[in-house]
């Protein structure tokens, strides 16, 4: 049998721990949550936002944790299995993240941008899993948690890593570097998200850039050349001691799409990647997404991986949930299209979602509908910001435009004048919009911030689909 991902005498050594409550035990995996917590999992109790995750130690033991790694001023009084206790948990669990990385050989790869960061990561390790044992961040786990998490859980015999690190605000990014030391940073995108936190595009830019601090010697920096201030992120990597930039995006850049050709659920893409030719079919819609593929076959090439088995591996790639799956629902008059992007949105990917919109052919007579809830944390320029979508909205050809909340006002009435528009209050009043304005034939996109709640649309739709007992 393969050793455990942890035994008992390393975690509390890594995690700077002491063990309380009963001899420790082996790890078979790391959880900081009860709900997915698997038997043998170490609990790590971590205070988020809404919860504390010490007050959820004796459902983990409930839930066959081998034990529990809790910060010192709150363990007294648990109880149900060796507490493995620290000063911080969360520094405990950077203990273990740090200890991972250092026993590991696996070749590493963090990636980072405002948009597309969970797409390139899943897009790697659909490339990378076919040559070694590929490990990768769950979900859009990219935070001061989510980055220790991922390492913690890192598998010793693991070949690859993709680690996914996103920021709210500067300084951010620069400690995920130093715990991940990767030897291939990406930098998929710089757009305005968050730009409320960080001020300007150039701050964005800047600290994006982070990503290269923590790079290991002689590490290999990909970056879009399209991006506002390119040049900086590429003298940002030279100056962190990267020894190479790769580029990709438009002519010049070491990898660009020579065509994109729309194809079933995804596309054919034709690419020039450092001087050679590489066909390939892509499992997710869009240009945006073949742009990712570019960025991806340059990450796999620096990784020492590859590029034409890699390309071959992202015909398996789907697009990821709410990030532009396509449905098949029935409505009125027959099935309609849904393009599902309500995952988030910003300005950056609400463009690419409406050229996605734009990309795709509603059946004869039928519509191109856009369902647009708000962009949020975009600061002072928000209404600006949405209703200079406006012009999307033409090159896209859509017909009728649904929209709702405070901010989607702005592009209503920027918009209105192309074409049939109506407004709702929240996302309730637009998902009635929804619902009564789609038929048949119809092709429709449905896109705003998580917290503008389009998800709640996508839902509505789909459950009027399946009572009409359609899909
Ligand atoms: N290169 C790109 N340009 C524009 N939009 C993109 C790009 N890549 C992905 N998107 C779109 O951006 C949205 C978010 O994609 P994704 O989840 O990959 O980004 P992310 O950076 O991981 O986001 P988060 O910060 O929420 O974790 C989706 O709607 C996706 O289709
Ligand atoms: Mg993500």
């Amino acid at each position: 049998m393969s050793a455990p991902l942890w035994k008992a005498g390393e975690i509390a050594a890594a995690a700077g721990a002491r063990v309380v409550g009963g001899p420790a035990l082996d790890a078979a995996g790391i959880s900081i949550d009860t709900r997915t917590l698997s038997p043998g999992d170490l609990y790590v109790a971590i205070e988020g936002e809404r919860h504390d995750g010490h007050d959820f130690v004796a459902a983990a033991f409930g839930a066959g944790a081998s034990g529990a790694l809790v910060s010192a001023i709150r363990a007294g009084g648990l109880a149900g299995g060796p507490l493995l206790v620290a000063d911080d948990s969360l520094e405990g669990l950077r203990g273990l993240a740090r200890a991972a990385r250092a026993r590991s050989n696996a070749r590493v790869v963090a990636v980072t941008g405002s948009v597309g960061k969970t797409s390139v990561k899943e897009m790697l390790r659909t490339a990378l899993a076919p040559q070694g044992a590929t490990h990768a961040s769950a979900a859009s786990h990219n935070n001061h948690w989510g980055v220790p998490l991922t390492l913690a859980r890192l598998p010793r015999e693991a070949r690859y890593a993709v680690l996914e690190m996103g920021m709210n605000h500067a300084r951010e990014i620069a400690p995920l570097s130093a715990l991940g030391r990767p030897r291939v940073a990406v930098i998929t995108a710089i757009a305005p998200v968050h730009i409320g936190n960080l001020g300007s595009l150039e701050a964005i830019a800047d600290a994006k850039a982070e990503i290269f601090e923590g790079a290991e010697r002689g590490a290999t920096a990909v970056i879009d050349a399209d991006a506002p201030f390119a040049d900086k992120l590429a003298a940002a990597a030279r100056a962190n001691g990267l020894s190479r930039t790769l580029t990709f995006g438009e002519a010049g850049a070491d990898a660009r799409l020579v065509s994109v050709e729309a194809h079933g659920d995804g596309s054919r893409v034709e690419a020039d990647v450092l001087g050679r030719r590489v066909a390939f079919a892509l499992g997710a819609p869009g240009g945006h997404m073949a742009k990712n593929a570019l960025a991806v076959l340059l990450a796999v090439h620096a990784l020492g991986a590859d590029i034409d088995r890699a390309a071959a591996a992202l015909a398996g790639f789907a697009a990821p949930g709410g990030r532009g799956a396509r449905l098949r629902l029935s409505a009125p008059g027959g099935e309609f299209t849904l393009i599902d992007e309500s995952y988030n949105a910003n300005p950056a990917s609400m463009r690419a979602a409406l050229a996605l919109l734009g990309g795709t052919s509603p059946a004869r007579g039928g519509r191109r509908v856009a369902i647009v809830g708000d962009m949020l944390e975009l600061g002072a320029d928000a209404e600006r910001l949405h209703a200079e979508l406006a012009p999307a909205l033409d090159a896209a050809r859509v017909d009728l435009l649904l929209t709702a909340g405070p901010l989607s006002r702005a592009l209503h009435e920027a918009g209105r004048g192309g074409r049939e528009a109506r407004h709702a209050d929240g996302a309730e009043g637009l998902a009635a919009l929804a619902l009564d304005a789609l038929r048949g034939g119809d092709v429709a996109m449905a896109k705003g911030s998580n917290g503008s709640r389009v998800h709640a649309v996508v839902a509505a739709l789909k459950a009027r689909a399946s009572k009409s007992g359609g899909n």
